[in-house]
């Protein structure tokens, strides 16, 4: 049995205005945007479930409702499916536990930290994981499941770290590490968005977190940061010192598909993995490439 509280909820902050896709974005949430036939939003929280979480609470903000319909019966299609013979199972992943999904509105966009903090009353006092659904982490476990493993191992606050070329450190939350014992290493400073001649490390956190809910609290009188935005970074370089602090070295691929270069590699490479596709696209590529 492990002594530790287990991880039974987790946050998604979904109240980004997805400038960065726009026309796409300005009326779908990017978080509903597909790597082929899932939306994004619905690949974190797969990731989540797999890692035993149970609770699920969305940050959402104006014009993210369809995010929460996402998961919800959509009753007319579902009864004319049912109807016509169809199979109702690709829905299966969108079913709910009646009580498991939370949403909380963050009213103004201030920032990551400011959005987690919008989710304290449903925390409360229990150790929580954060999912960034513009990170798409694909491992064997996921992401999140490796970091719950590692979590009971060590206990306190745990962060997703991946390299990155030097250059591109100014766009992330950067750690300074200290020593490393297997995928663990030790964190002993984090700085956001630093520019490249200053960054500690490359180092990055890869937008998955174990947090305590002392974060909370810390989060409460938290001034901006970097972008003139309340971050969660900052934080939690606050906490370090009076709570162990971790970070763990993701195995696996990770897309960012904040960015669009990101969004079509992930959609490419999961097209060629899938097994219902993946050679007719390999086909198609090389065709493409051959010009
Ligand atoms: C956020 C975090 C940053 C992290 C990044 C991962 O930044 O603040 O620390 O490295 O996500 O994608 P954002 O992408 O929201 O600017």
């Amino acid at each position: 049995m492990s002594k530790r509280k287990p991880i039974k909820t987790a946050v998604f902050p979904v109240a980004g205005l997805g400038t960065r896709f726009l026309p796409a974005t300005k009326a779908i949430p990017k978080e509903l945007l597909p790597i082929i036939d899932r939306p994004l939003i619905q690949y974190a929280v797969d990731e989540a479930r797999e890692a035993g979480i149970e609770q699920m609470v969305f940050v959402t903000g104006r014009g993210k409702t369809a995010i929460v319909e996402n998961f919800d019966i959509a009753f007319e299609l579902e009864t004319t499916m049912a109807e016509r013979g169809k199979d109702l199972s690709v829905l299966e992943a969108t079913r709910f536990t009646p009580g498991n999904l939370i949403t909380v509105r963050q009213q103004v966009p201030l920032g990551l930290g400011h959005a987690i903090w919008c989710a304290r009353a449903i925390v409360g006092d229990d150790p929580f994981a954060i999912l960034l659904p513009d990170e798409l982490m694909i491992g064997q476990p996921g992401c999140i499941r490796q970091m719950v493993e590692a979590y009971e191992e060590v206990g306190g606050n745990l962060i997703s770290v991946l390299e990155v070329p030097r250059e591109e450190v100014s766009s992330y939350g950067v750690i300074d590490p200290g020593e490393s014992v297997g995928v663990l290493t030790e964190v002993r400073g984090l700085v956001e968005k630093p520019p490249v001649d200053q960054a500690p490390s490359n180092k990055i956190i890869s937008g998955r977190y174990i947090l305590q809910p002392e974060v909370m609290r810390t989060l409460e009188g938290q001034g901006k940061g970097a972008g003139g935005e309340i971050q969660l970074t900052d934080a939690m370089a606050r906490m370090i010192g009076t709570q162990p602090f971790h970070a763990v070295t993701f195995h696996g691929k990770r897309y960012d598909c904040g960015s669009k270069t990101g969004f079509v590699e992930a959609t490419l490479a999961l097209a060629l993995e899938r097994e219902d596709m993946g050679a007719e696209i390999r086909r198609i590529a090389e065709r493409l490439l051959r010009g």
